[in-house]
């Protein structure tokens, strides 16, 4: 079983970092569930000393995204935020981060409560507007960290704009690819030196694991990023590492579908009369739907759109019967949730009302049941 260098996108998501088991052929990656390996004699051992460092579970899975994204290799670490907190490593007290003013909130969090602790800055824009990324530069400026499209408001960030601007000035450009997938987007065909993912959400697509993937591209930064999965141990488990692996070889599928059903759900609510506004990209009305078309491969399944008050998004969550209420998004089911009570409760109410997230919207992150289930569905909820 070789993976020919001309594989096509679907065939590098089934076999990148697959090779059957040496031991007994097995097709699937064994779960290597073991915290020690016994080695032959002092200073000869197989390539594995112990399971923090080093797990083939793990390591098939950081070689099938790293393939999957395009990078040079891939680091996977216990969740989104551990793998986001690991590239903050990089950064020295006194640097400068530009971020997405519509970042996520435990991104937010984390910048904010604990890495202003470290002596680290961070400038909050609109970075969908490139001339706000430059004018947010400062000499002391190390990291530009984008999320497109964001949530729960999708709007978006030219990459291959951010990627020149960060580039002229020897800036690294980190992408939060979570919402998209890279089925969707590959941040690094654009210019993106680091492309982190919560694989809790499309990569896994189970809703049954919690993880998170750094993929890089410069051999500096795999080599520190290995250093510090080993030095603070924020390691993604072998069970999890299985189950992400699981997930990424039915990717393109599941993209496909979540891709085809949020299209149609978007174009379903938006010539509802109770809808005031529907935010998806692949709507010839959404303000950026050109640049999408350019930098993503079909528009996603995350679908927000606004029912004119708190009262009537409260009463859709609350009576959706197949979709469920829940925060997170990616999975093969259906997820409705009020931003503004529930994913971005913590954001104050003026930053909320600065990116345009206001207490009417409801936000779906579309599965892959049926798409008039859906429809019938939201059309009942309604009512
Ligand atoms: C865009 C984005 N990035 C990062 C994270 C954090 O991921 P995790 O929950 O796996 O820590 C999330 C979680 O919702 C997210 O939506």
């Amino acid at each position: 079983m070789k993976l020919p260098a001309t594989a096509r996108f679907s065939t590098i998501c089934i076999h990148a970092g697959q090779e059957p088991d040496p031991t007994t052929g097995a097709i699937i990656m064994p779960i290597y569930q073991t915290s020690t390996y016994v080695q032959d004699e002092v200073g000869r051992h197989k390539g594995y000393e112990y399971a923090r460092t080093q797990n083939p579970t793990r390591a098939a899975l950081e070689q099938n995204i790293a393939a999957i994204e395009g990078g040079k290799a891939a680091v996977a670490f216990a969740s989104g935020m551990a793998a986001i907190d690991a590239i903050t490593t990089m950064l020295k007290a006194g640097d400068h981060v530009v971020v997405t003013d519509n970042t996520y909130g435990g991104t937010f969090r984390l910048f904010e409560r604990v890495l202003r602790q470290y002596g680290l800055s961070f400038s909050y824009v609109d970075t969908s507007q490139p001339d706000l990324i430059e004018q947010a530069m400062r000499p002391e400026t190390k990291m530009l960290f984008v999320e497109t499209p964001t949530n729960p408001v999708m709007r978006l960030t030219d990459l291959a704009r951010a990627g020149a601007i960060a580039r002229a000035r020897g800036v690294r450009l980190v992408v939060d690819n979570t919402f998209a997938s890279p089925i969707v987007q590959r941040p690094i065909e654009f210019g993106a030196d680091l492309v982190v993912h919560s694989t809790t959400k499309y990569l896994n697509g189970h809703s049954d694991s919690v993880g998170g993937i750094v993929v890089a591209v410069r051999d500096e930064d795999v080599e520190w990023l290995k250093f510090i999965q080993n030095a603070a141990g924020a390691i993604l488990s072998p069970f999890d590492s299985w189950l992400v692996l699981r997930g990424t070889k039915t990717l393109a599928v599941r993209m496909a579908q979540h891709n085809a059903n949020g299209q149609a759900l978007a174009e379903y609510l938006a010539s509802h009369p109770k809808v005031t506004q529907v935010l998806y990209p692949g709507l010839p009305d959404h303000p950026q739907h050109e640049l999408a078309k350019r930098q993503m491969r079909g528009f996603g399944g995350m679908i927000t759109f606004d029912v004119g008050t708190l009262e009537a998004a409260h009463r859709v969550c609350n009576r959706v019967r197949l979709m469920a209420l829940a925060e997170s998004l990616g999975g093969v089911e259906t997820l409705i949730s009020h931003p503004a009570s529930m994913t971005h409760a913590s954001v104050p109410p003026d930053r909320r009302a600065a990116i345009g997230l206001t207490d009417s919207l409801v936000r779906i992150s579309v599965g892959i049941e049926d798409p008039a289930d859906h429809i019938e569905d939201i059309r009942q909820a309604l009512e």
